[in-house]
């Protein structure tokens, strides 16, 4: 009875010496009596990378895993509650206000970038791809492809990819046609370029310079899950855009609407199969 009783204790009693042990391993230190040390910043930001490297792969095997059956998309398939924010022919004047916007409401977004905004505007863009928001293509010059060759659309999607890599930026494989604007060759340059072509399926015509009220209005009346949304962040001032932004956000969040990157939406939510080549071909 007394020798159980003085298990009964001597188990506990065992624990917490192990205990005790434990913590005092790192307090104690090595014998030189150093403090512990934790990850230092270069691990951190090893860590980070390593972390970046990964969502990037994962991100190029949404994009090629949709491009085995399909050349474009216009929405996402339309099965989770997600939409695209995309903004097109920054980065200009406006961007960094809208990725002021951004990040202040978490949201992530696509640019599609034109290559002739670079050299005034780059920081915009390094910025832009450093808080997350995917970049792509919109070629260097903003022309209507439909009325190029292969060779003459082939140098304007390379012309941009330089300008872009030139500030260090990697863009994804995606491809947006300025005015819509595309012929067979497109395809053919894009297929080369192991390239998806993503229109939209909400615009919201901010070109026009609408009231922002009416635009963040009509953009909540027409999202739906696996929406495209249109927007610019360039060439010139997009203050409608801008002012136009939060409200937008706002409400699609309260509609359970959460934005995602293009990739994100491949990944999540892929276009359906089967959709006809977009009007005009
Ligand atoms: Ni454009």
């Amino acid at each position: 009875m007394k020798r159980r009783r003085l298990l009964f204790l001597a188990v506990p009693l065992a624990l917490l010496v192990f205990v005790i042990a434990l913590i005092g391993i790192p307090g104690g230190g090595g014998s030189d009596g150093e403090p512990a040390q934790g990850p230092t910043e270069a691990d951190l930001q090893a860590e980070r990378e390593r972390k970046l490297a990964l969502k990037r792969t994962r991100e190029d095997r949404a994009i090629q895993r949709v491009l085995r059956y399909t050349t474009f998309m216009r929405a996402g398939g339309g099965t989770k509650r997600q939409v695209a924010l995309t903004f097109d022919d920054g980065p200009g004047p406006s961007t960094d206000e809208i990725l002021d916007i951004l990040r202040r409401t978490r949201t992530p977004a696509t640019f599609f970038v034109t290559g002739v905004g670079i050299p005034d505007h780059g920081e915009s863009l390094q910025r832009a791809a450093e808080e997350g928001h995917t970049i792509a293509n919109h070629t260097q010059n903003h022309p209507d492809m439909g009325a190029l060759d292969a060779a003459g659309q082939e140098l304007e999607i390379a012309t941009q990819e330089e300008a872009v890599e030139s500030v260090g930026v990697d863009q994804h494989n995606l491809f947006r046609p300025p005015y819509r604007a595309f012929n067979q060759a497109t395809f053919e340059v894009l297929a080369a370029r192991n390239s998806l072509m993503v229109l939209w399926d909400v615009d919201t015509q901010d070109y026009a310079s609408p009231d922002p009220n009416g635009m963040a209005q009509q953009v909540l009346s027409e999202a739906k899950p696996g929406s495209i949304i249109l927007m610019h962040d360039g060439p010139g001032e997009r203050s409608s855009t801008v002012q136009a932004l939060p409200e937008m956000i706002r409400g699609l969040r309260r509609m359970n609407l959460q934005p995602v990157t293009i990739p994100q939406m491949l990944a999540n939510d892929p276009p359906a199969p089967g959709e006809r080549y977009p009007e005009g071909l």
